[in-house]
């Protein structure tokens, strides 16, 4: 239909007759002249229309914003004071000579380019919101980012896939979302967390290199880096280790964040066991930009008559850490206040601090601790006058969850940021996780192998450490994987300390422990999360941003009003009686 698309027009086009076809971003009438932006793909052009050409003209009257139109003309240069070098095509406008309206448009419910409009809104006319400018940018990055991604598989010999939607819980430490089936009375599809299986399977099939662009299901809480259906690059491999694995997907982040955001990360990213990023940073997923570090001041609280601090620091589970802020004395006691807040989020009960003025150390704590431990603080964590030291003392949990967070919100408050990208592997999770009644749950799945034997894990499950590894990038967990257990007996003692007996382990996996007794090869593998590396990559803060049809925090899609009741007679096909009321 058209000859060129608006956003590509320039100087060069001068003079030649073109077609666009488009969308009206803006109408404006300047007193016996109109003038349409138009909007594709590609970007805007501007269309004049002269009152010379008088059916144009009177057509161009009754055009209003986001009219579908189809514009011929001739591309001329505009006057000097005309000439908008914010745009590609600014220098040059379109004299129209024939419109014809493609379709028209109802006033839309909302401004495009308005800041002010409620996410609601948007996500309800979807479609609308994605005409915007930011958003196609986005999208389209995406599309680049999975055929980066299938290129990059490709070439190193891995194999597409698919595997089923419809299937058998996999545990990935999320609820499932569950599909009844109408042919099996009473029973039930799981809807896959990841294809963490059936990339086993297909190890054990032969081919080696498998991947898939695929998407997961979890029901679980939702975060701005969390959705109720997301999309994953999944990757397994036969014969290879952590470091074969981890060297090769890094090759393939350096190579898409340079290709798609001219980003040069480092040539090999640096790796942090799990137990330093927790001692350091507080979480499992550190923000490296950021150059603060969480210090273990426990030995030098355990006599102070502060019993705030000497009640962790002589706990087993206890934990006083200290988190030193350079320049952070100017921070005011109503932002101390505030901070106080955030922390209790994390269940923390205060924020001590110190801060280091120039006449000397002040804070109300000085009192309890004396002179000289305040000094040994000084002493261990560095500070210098003008810097501020923030105090957690709780449970382990708490202090690191609280300071942890702290530390992420003063690196944003304060601009602390040292670098625009950091990658970090973060390796040697534990095992398990030991809840307070003593029993087990994965920390990665329950199909990671450990890095120990048998015995050595079933003398000490707690600490026993994983072949687990993540990917954090700028404190986001974008990937994870690990080195699977490949022999019956091991994933049968692992399934037991996770407290799932033989029968149910029969029941739950018998395909795959039947599968590993048939020739499984050592294998492993990873995921990421494709929709939280193209948030990092287009750096912005929302996963809902990257996704052209996301649902709310709820987990409810606005602009199709899903989830929502269906007819009794298909809950009566399915064998299902919902005690809520239902439609017809
Ligand atoms: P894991 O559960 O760590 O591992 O998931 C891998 C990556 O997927 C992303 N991710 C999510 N993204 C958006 N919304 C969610 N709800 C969500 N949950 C996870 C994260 C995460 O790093 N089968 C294993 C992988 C393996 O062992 O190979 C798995 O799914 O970026
Ligand atoms: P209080 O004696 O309760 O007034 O507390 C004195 C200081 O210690 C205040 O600055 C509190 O914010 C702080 N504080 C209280 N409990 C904790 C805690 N568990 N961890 C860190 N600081 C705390």
């Amino acid at each position: 239909m058209r000859t060129h698309f608006c956003g590509e027009l320039n100087k060069k086009n001068l003079d030649q007759d073109v077609t666009l076809c488009g969308w009206v971003n803006r109408r404006r009438d300047h007193g016996g002249v109109i003038f349409l932006d138009i909007r594709d793909k590609k970007g805007l052009a501007q269309v004049v229309i002269n009152p010379e050409t008088i059916d144009t003209f009177k057509l161009a009257e009754t055009i209003r914003n986001e009219f579908v139109l189809k514009i011929t003309g001739k591309v001329i240069a505009r006057d000097n004071e005309m000439i908008n070098n914010k745009i590609s095509t600014g220098e040059i406008e379109v004299l129209a000579n024939h419109i014809e309206i493609l379709n028209a448009s109802k006033p839309i419910p909302f401004q495009l380019d308005s800041m002010e409009t409620s996410e609601e809104v948007r996500l309800k006319y979807r479609y609308l919101d994605l005409r915007r400018e930011e958003m196609q940018k986005r999208l389209r990055l995406r599309s680049k980012v999975t055929h980066f991604m299938r290129d990059f598989m490709d070439k190193n010999d891995f194999l597409d896939i698919e595997t089923p939607f419809l299937t058998k819980a996999t545990p990935e430490g999320a609820r499932d979302y569950l599909v009844p089936s109408r042919t099996h009375e009473g029973g039930f599809f799981a809807l896959p967390q990841s294809p963490q299986l059936f990339k086993q399977l297909l190890m054990m099939s032969g081919f080696e290199r498998y991947y898939q662009i695929v998407k997961c299901f979890r029901d679980e809480d939702l975060r701005a880096d969390r959705q109720p259906e997301f999309t994953q690059l999944d990757v397994e491999t036969s014969f290879m280790n952590e470091d074969e694995i981890t060297s090769l997907m890094e090759n393939m982040i350096r190579g898409l964040f340079k290709d798609l955001g001219d980003i040069d990360l480092p040539n090999e990213f640096p790796t942090i066991t799990y137990h330093n990023a927790i001692k350091l940073y507080g979480v499992d997923r550190p923000d490296m930009r950021i150059p603060l570090q969480m210090v273990d001041v426990n030995e030098i609280m355990e006599k102070v008559e502060f019993k705030v601090f000497s009640g962790p620091a002589n706990s087993e589970n206890g934990r006083v850490a200290a988190l030193k802020v350079p320049g952070g004395a100017s921070i005011s006691r109503k932002q101390i206040d505030d901070y106080t807040k955030f922390v209790s989020i994390y269940g923390a009960k205060g924020l001590a601090y110190i801060k280091i003025n120039d006449d000397g150390p002040s804070s109300p704590i000085i009192k309890f601790l004396g002179d000289e431990v305040t000094q040994k603080v000084i002493d261990l964590t560095g500070a210098k006058t003008g810097d501020i030291i923030f105090f957690g003392a709780d449970k382990s949990k708490i202090v690191n969850e609280a300071l942890g967070s702290l530390r992420e919100k003063l690196g944003n408050d304060l601009k602390l940021f040292n670098k625009e990208w950091a990658p970090i592997w973060v390796v040697d999770f534990p095992m398990f996780d030991e809840a307070d009644d003593g029993t087990f749950n994965a920390i990665h799945h329950p199909f990671t192998a450990p890095s120990v034997s048998t015995e050595a894990l079933l003398d000490n499950p707690g600490k026993s450490l994983s072949r687990a590894y993540d990917l954090v990038i700028n404190g986001s967990e974008v990937g994870g994987g690990s080195i699977r257990i490949h022999q019956s007996d091991m994933q049968k003692t692992v399934l037991k300390l996770l407290g799932i007996g033989d029968e149910e382990a029969r029941e739950k996996f018998g395909f795959l422990l039947d599968a590993l007794d048939y020739g499984c090869p050592p294998h492993g593998g990873i995921a990421f999360g494709l929709d939280r590396l193209v948030m990092t990559l287009s750096k912005t803060e929302s996963i809902r941003d990257v996704i052209a049809f996301p649902k709310t925090q709820t987990a409810a899609c606005l602009l199709t009003d899903a989830p929502s009741s269906v007819s009794k007679s298909q809950l009566k096909e399915l064998n299902i009686k919902v005690t809520l009321p239902t439609k017809n």
